[in-house]
């Protein structure tokens, strides 16, 4: 949450910084700022292009930092954007993260004579760092002092008036990725925004800082001790970074999902050997085989694809599993059993709730396990081992390539563990072979997505909607019913099919319609009851079923098709029409899909 950027080098800095923070958008959009040396700070309520407004073009400055925020402390504003000065007005600090202890910090600085403007906890931060570069004269070492007084995470880029072409960054919990190219040095809170200007990236670790100015940068641990670290070539192509023609990232990220069906499985399916190839995973085979309960956490689209993982484990390699939201796994007492091993599912690697799972998990010595999408994040380095996603950097706030690429990635890691663990060669191949399929059955679907778009039309009208399935399909429910809330602010609910009877069925009527995940599997039969329940109380139902089946065109009112596969792989595909029904449904309503009111995509705040 919340995003930073900085830049020093040879170029206007301003122009260089506004295009970053529209690539650090999804991280938070309620105001921006940004400062740049020589010429001042500006701020700005609501999205970046009102920030762009208030920058005259002929800010020349060649160094700056800057920030788009998605409020913790303190409501939007312009007063409470950032960045934010110390009590000098010389110094500059931008921060993504949250400062626990900034009340106490607050009372004391208050009480030492500071006065604040905002109600934001990063001022406390800049007032520390300012009056610690007072003390002792030395920026770095200012900084590292008053990050000692500090509880909580940070991720925060700074700047003085009084050395104009150096920038400090600094991180504990919150990522930070620094560009380096002859003259020019960048940092970011991912990448995404360095890939345009360099693919020479360093991750700063947990406890390190760097010195960054035109001439060149160097990083320490907070005990100043010189760390030789050298960046890494990210090799992103840059069209990952752009909307390629489509008027939003979401949708362009939909469309992109076949291709990440098959990056995610290149050089890891095992044909021959029904098995799949994951490196990440090769030198852990004698733990996998003793593991004897699996606990997987996640939040938001995470924790759904988590559910479908728990099915995919269960049934593929025999081993009993429990599927945990990170923000409750993480605060409750656990009773080791056995040999248990933590499943973290999570996209940006970054979620607070999550990576906190990991660390009680290790606390335990419990082994942990990543499926991860972002290359070099927290979880995934902080994980004991994991396998990547391979969905390339998402923009879009709500995630829909990432989620089909967690399905795709948690069925590997079952094939893998379900081939160590008694799953015939056959049975393994069998699905090895529907896998490879799985892309061209997705094109299929994203062919036929002006059907989606009518149907999006025909329902506009309605203000509540139920979502259905069951097994396999139990959290595709809940992941569809998530995207319609989350992109076109309708109210949604997911639920098991099963477990309608015991409530949901009383707010059925004809203004409360019901999506049912049916595809033609063993569930098929019990759906079908449910709908024809739903029906006898004139509720409207939109039907997700197998091409082919037509006595669903009698049961429901509407139906949308997805190819034939099997069972397990069905979430991948019923997944691709409920993401286009929500994203048409909010592009319809007048909503920016790519930035929903209120979200953030990497949420690293408890
Ligand atoms: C936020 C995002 C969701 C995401 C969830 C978990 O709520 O908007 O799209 O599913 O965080 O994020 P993670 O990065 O851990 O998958």
């Amino acid at each position: 949450m919340c995003g930073i950027i900085a830049y020093t080098g040879f170029r206007r800095a301003a122009p260089i910084l506004l295009d970053g923070l529209r690539m650090l958008e999804y991280r938070g959009y309620d105001s921006s700022g940004v400062y740049i040396a020589g010429d001042g700070v500006y701020r700005a309520l609501g999205p970046v292009d009102n920030l762009v407004q208030k920058i005259p073009v002929d800010v020349q400055g060649t160094a700056g930092i800057g920030h788009t925020r998605w409020a913790t402390h303190g409501q939007p504003s312009e007063q409470n954007a950032h960045p934010h000065h110390d009590q000098q007005g010389g110094l500059w600090v931008v921060h993504n993260g949250i400062i626990e202890n900034y009340a106490e910090l607050r009372a004391e600085l208050v009480a030492e004579g500071h006065t604040f403007i905002s109600e934001t906890d990063t001022e406390v931060l800049a007032h520390l760092i300012g009056m610690r570069y007072e003390e002792t004269g030395d920026l770095a070492t200012g900084l590292v002092r008053a990050l000692e007084r500090v509880r909580g995470t940070y991720g925060i880029a700074v700047m003085a008036d009084d050395l104009p072409d150096t920038i400090l960054t600094a991180r504990m919990g919150s990522p930070i990725a620094i560009g380096v190219k002859d003259g020019e040095y960048f940092v970011a809170s991912d990448a995404a925004p360095l890939i345009r200007h360099t693919q020479q990236i360093l991750y700063l670790e947990e406890g390190e800082y760097a010195v960054i100015t035109s001439e060149g940068y160097d990083v320490f641990s907070f005990t100043h001790e010189r760390q030789h670290r050298s960046p890494e070539l990210l090799d992103l192509p840059l069209d990952v970074v752009e909307k390629g023609g489509h008027p939003h990232f979401m949708l362009k990220e939909i469309m992109e999902v076949p291709d990440v069906l098959e990056n995610s499985a290149r050089g890891r399916l095992l044909l021959k050997e029904g098995s799949a190839k994951l490196g990440g995973l090769e030198d852990q085979v004698p733990f996998l085989r003793t593991v004897d309960r699996v606990v997987i956490v996640g939040c938001g689209s995470a924790y759904y694809a988590g559910l479908v993982g728990k099915l995919l484990i269960e049934d593929l390699a025999g081993i009993p599993v429990t599927v945990e939201l990170g923000s409750e796994y993480r605060h409750r007492p656990h009773r080791v059993v056995g040999t248990t091993a933590l499943v973290v599912v999570s996209q940006s690697g970054e979620t607070a709730d999550s990576l906190a799972c990991v660390r009680e998990a290790k606390r335990m010595g419990v082994k942990t396990i990543g499926i991860v999408n972002v290359v070099g994040s927290s979880i995934a380095r902080e994980t004991d081992m994991g396998v990547y996603n391979h969905a390339g950097p998402e923009l879009g706030v709500a995630s829909t390539k990432a989620y089909v690429s967690q399905l795709e990635a948690l069925m590997l890691f079952a094939l893998f563990l379900g081939r160590l663990r008694g799953l015939s060669v056959a049975q393994g191949a069998g699905l090895v072979c529907e896998l490879m399929r799985l892309p061209e059955k997705v094109r299929d679907i994203l062919a036929h997505r002006d059907k989606i778009q009518h149907i999006a039309e025909e329902y506009l009208g309605y203000d509540d909607f139920l979502f259905i399935g069951r097994s396999y399909n139990f959290g595709t429910a809940y992941e569809g019913a998530l995207k319609l809330k989350e992109v076109a602010y309708v109210h949604a609910e997911g639920y098991g099919a099963g477990e309608m009877k015991h409530g949901p069925i009383a707010m059925i009527d004809e203004i409360f319609p019901t999506v049912a995940i049916m595809p033609s599997d063993s569930m098929y039969e019990k759906m079908r009851s449910n709908v024809e329940e739903i029906r006898a109380r004139k509720g409207r139902v939109l039907a997700i079923a197998t091409e082919g089946n037509t006595e669903i065109l009698a049961l429901a009112d509407d139906v949308l098709y997805i190819p034939d596969t099997k069972e397990a792989l069905t979430p991948i595909l019923a997944t691709i029409p409920l993401q286009l029904f929500a994203y048409y449904t909010g592009v319809l309503r007048g909503f920016n899909v790519d930035r929903p009111r209120n979200l953030a995509k990497s949420v690293t705040v408890e």
